[in-house]
């Protein structure tokens, strides 16, 4: 460990259980030095195992749903109040999709689930940083990140409305960034992740084959949970101060790829052997 975030305070939104992304940051975040505060859902505590997390890392949880204003503001106020000051880093980790959870397609989107998708999944995110804000909860030099996907770019078979919500998520970290670094020197970024195994991963639509797929075409391979936490603390570290305003790729490679060779091999060893022929040929 480096003590890179030593004597810093953040706020952690997220952790379900421990596959989730935002679990292993808060473990990183602690060895690293620094405190924090963790909240997520009343629902999403009953049904995961934070207790255990804020146990472990000797802190407090702060129920908040954070599409709820005034729950963001009782968030903020009284996790600067257990911490003793403003907050140096947040994190958001936050998404959810109702449409893809009750299998309605892109052409048969549920449009008041969409309104939820997008208010989980990227306003909630205008939200904090709004709140934060009008608190003066953040530090001069601070660092905020949120976690996007290659879906905001490019589309994937299956990731539905998500991609929408990560589109917008990416363009209020430029938004807020821009007001935030100007006035305050605080730094606004997005970190998009290859496919993880979590709860939120595996709600995906054909997410196994997604997995490999983005394995094979990827370099450096898929990067787990475990590194993008590694990558994170960067992040919040002073390493990366004039950082802001940017889509991260944390993907192995995968954004810049068109088509690799142990993609292609599924097509080849797919194929009939004259084929193959043809395939090497041209
Ligand atoms: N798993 C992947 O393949 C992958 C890839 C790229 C990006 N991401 C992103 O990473 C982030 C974290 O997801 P994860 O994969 O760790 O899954 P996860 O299911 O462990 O985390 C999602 C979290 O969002 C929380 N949440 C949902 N609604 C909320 C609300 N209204 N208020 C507050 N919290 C709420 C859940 O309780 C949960 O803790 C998400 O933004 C996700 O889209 C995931």
């Amino acid at each position: 460990m480096y003590n890179l975030l030593k004597g810093k305070r953040g706020l952690i939104f997220g952790a379900l259980n421990d596959k989730s992304i935002a679990w292993k940051v808060a473990e990183r975040v602690c060895e690293e030095g620094a405190t924090f505060v963790l909240t997520n859902t009343p629902v999403s505590m009953r049904l995961g195992n934070i207790d255990e997390l804020a146990e472990k890392c000797h802190t407090i949880v702060i129920p908040a749903d954070a599409t709820k204003v005034q729950d963001l503001e009782n968030l903020v106020t009284k996790g600067m109040e257990h911490l003793g000051g403003k907050f140096d880093f947040v994190l958001h980790s936050i998404g959810m999709s109702p449409n893809v959870r009750k299998g309605r397609t892109y052409d048969d989107l549920d449009y008041n689930y969409l309104q939820q998708t997008l208010d989980i999944s990227a306003i909630s995110f205008h939200k904090i940083l709004q709140v934060c804000r009008k608190l003066d909860a953040i530090s001069d030099w601070g660092s905020v990140v949120a976690l996007s996907y290659v879906a905001a770019q490019r589309t994937l078979y299956g990731y539905n409305d998500m991609a929408d919500a990560k589109a917008m998520l990416e363009s209020i970290a430029r938004s807020f960034g821009y007001i935030y670094g100007r006035e305050k020197r605080i730094r606004i970024n997005t970190v998009s992740q290859s496919p993880t195994l979590t709860t939120a991963g595996s709600g995906i639509l054909g997410f196994d084959n997604l997995v490999d797929f983005a394995e094979r075409m990827s370099p450096l391979g898929n990067a787990n949970a475990e590194e993008c936490a590694d990558y994170i603390i960067t992040l919040f570290s002073d390493l990366t101060r004039k950082v802001t305003m940017q889509n991260l790729f944390h993907d192995g490679g995968y954004s810049n790829m068109g088509m690799s060779f142990r993609a292609m091999k599924i097509y080849t060893e797919g194929l009939e052997y004259r084929d193959v022929k043809a395939v090497k040929r041209s």
